[in-house]
């Protein structure tokens, strides 16, 4: 397993282009088989949930084709309904899969995606709204049989927490099914109407994407398009989160500023600067950054419960104290005791997080046990004194492309040491 060997601390200061949001990525390949022609996806990152993917729909029967950050995905030749159970286990988020495997089979056979290192992660709110469209499901020993007899149908879905993933997987069962479908307490998040701009390019017909009532009009079939995918906004807002926690200053390029505006806020109150411009965000953070008062997660337009970790990476050097709390998931802090062991002074009381800052962290070797955990233990390593060692870094590179490229752009020095 590869690991980064961080030499701390660093100023950043530089400007880096965000890559494509990977979160859009997958529902958009998934989007993909429900089209009887080629879709080309631009701005795709390369990750390797995005790999896990691209596996998936060849299993699936797709062509897949990459140049640069273009994906190329021929649906035609899609004969297989089911997803194996290793694919399903190196991507929990497959699950999306399900509503457009339905739609272009009429069945979907999958394991149960099951909990992982967020804590239990449910899917009876993807699994309720499917077999009200008609679809019956055996659960099996850990397996997921679904069939649709009927075909699809148009209802009214209501959900009781606005689920992303539940959310795509109507989207993606809806856009073919006979009749309307309604949901109320959609996700609002900027991915869904990047899927929903998708679908309609593809000849669905989709309003409300980004309010939470979605209609969506079933339509008999769906044709191939072109779509660049949305930036990042969590990858975004971790490298505002390293800046600032390193007293630099960053300009960001191709990215949406309204996306971060649930984030920006509490950069300005630590005493960052912002001059926003079209799809470019300049920051330069003080030397030594104020606390920001509480982050609490929440849907969007909510704080996004992605970029908590990396925020606390910040909050730990910060002047002051700051209070997190985690509202979405139920077990998010697992960073909390590696950013412990690098100097922080952070207590977790159930979804409480009370972060004092520190006025210096050192370095120590440190393991990511998830995603933007592991960014978390990056940012803190570039603001520390002396070497880090991030191990697990296999959980950081599924969100992030060229993350020590672009930290070395910024001054810092990171190397990756192979196994
Ligand atoms: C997506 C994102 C993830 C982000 C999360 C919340 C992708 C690939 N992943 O995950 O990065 O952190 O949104 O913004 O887009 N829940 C249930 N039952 C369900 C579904 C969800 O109880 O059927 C609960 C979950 O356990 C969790 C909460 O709802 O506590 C949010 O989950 P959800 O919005 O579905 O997140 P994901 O789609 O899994």
């Amino acid at each position: 397993m590869s690991k980064l060997l961080i030499q701390g601390p660093s100023r950043l200061k530089g400007e880096i282009r965000v890559h494509g949001a990977k979160n859009s990525t997958l529902p958009l390949m998934a989007a993909s088989l429900l089209c009887d022609s080629t879709c080309v996806l631009h701005n795709c990152p390369i990750l390797s949930d995005v790999k896990t993917s691209e596996k998936i729909l060849q299993h699936l029967g797709c062509r897949t084709g990459r140049s640069g950050s273009d994906v190329l995905i021929d649906p035609r030749g899609v004969e297989q309904s089911d997803i194996p159970e290793h694919l399903m286990r190196e991507m929990r988020s497959s699950i999306v899969f399900l509503g457009a495997i339905l739609s272009r089979m009429g069945r979907a056979e999958l394991s149960f995606p099951g909990g992982c290192e967020l804590g239990p992660r449910p899917i009876d709110l993807h699994l309720s709204a499917l077999r009200k469209m008609g679809v019956t499901i055996q659960e099996d020993h850990g397996c997921l049989k679904c069939s649709a007899p009927e075909g699809l149908k148009g209802v009214q879905i209501a959900f009781s927490f606005p689920s992303v993933g539940a959310t795509e997987n109507v989207l993606l069962a809806a856009c073919c099914a006979g009749g309307t479908t309604t949901i109320t307490n959609a996700a609002r998040e900027p991915e869904i109407c990047d899927l929903a701009d998708f679908l309609n390019c593809c000849g669905a017909k989709i309003s409300g994407a980004g309010d939470s009532t979605i209609v969506i009009e079933g339509v008999k079939s769906l044709h191939g398009c072109e779509h660049e995918v949305i930036p990042d906004r969590i990858a975004a807002a971790t490298y505002l989160a390293a800046t600032a926690a390193t007293g630099g200053s960053i300009i960001l390029n191709h990215v949406v500023p309204e996306h971060l505006a649930p984030v920006l806020p509490l950069f300005e109150e630590s005493g960052c600067r912002f001059a926003i411009h079209e799809k470019e965000i300049y920051m330069s953070a003080p030397s030594r950054l104020g606390r920001i008062k509480n982050v609490r997660t929440m849907p969007y337009p909510g704080f996004p419960t992605d970029a908590q970790a990396p925020m606390m990476a910040m909050a730990a050097v910060a002047n002051g104290t700051s209070i997190f709390v985690e509202n979405i998931f139920e077990s998010r802090y697992k960073h909390v005791g590696e950013l412990l062991r690098l100097g922080a002074n952070i207590k977790v009381e159930g979804r409480v997080a009370v972060v004092e800052g520190v006025g210096r962290l050192s370095g120590a070797p440190v393991e990511a046990a998830d995603l933007r955990g592991g960014a978390a233990l990056v940012v803190a390593g570039l603001a520390a004194q002396g070497e880090t060692l991030v191990s697990g870094v296999r959980h950081i590179d599924r969100g992030y492309e060229c993350l020590e490229e672009n930290l070395c752009l910024l001054g810092a020095q990171v190397k990756r040491l192979p196994d």
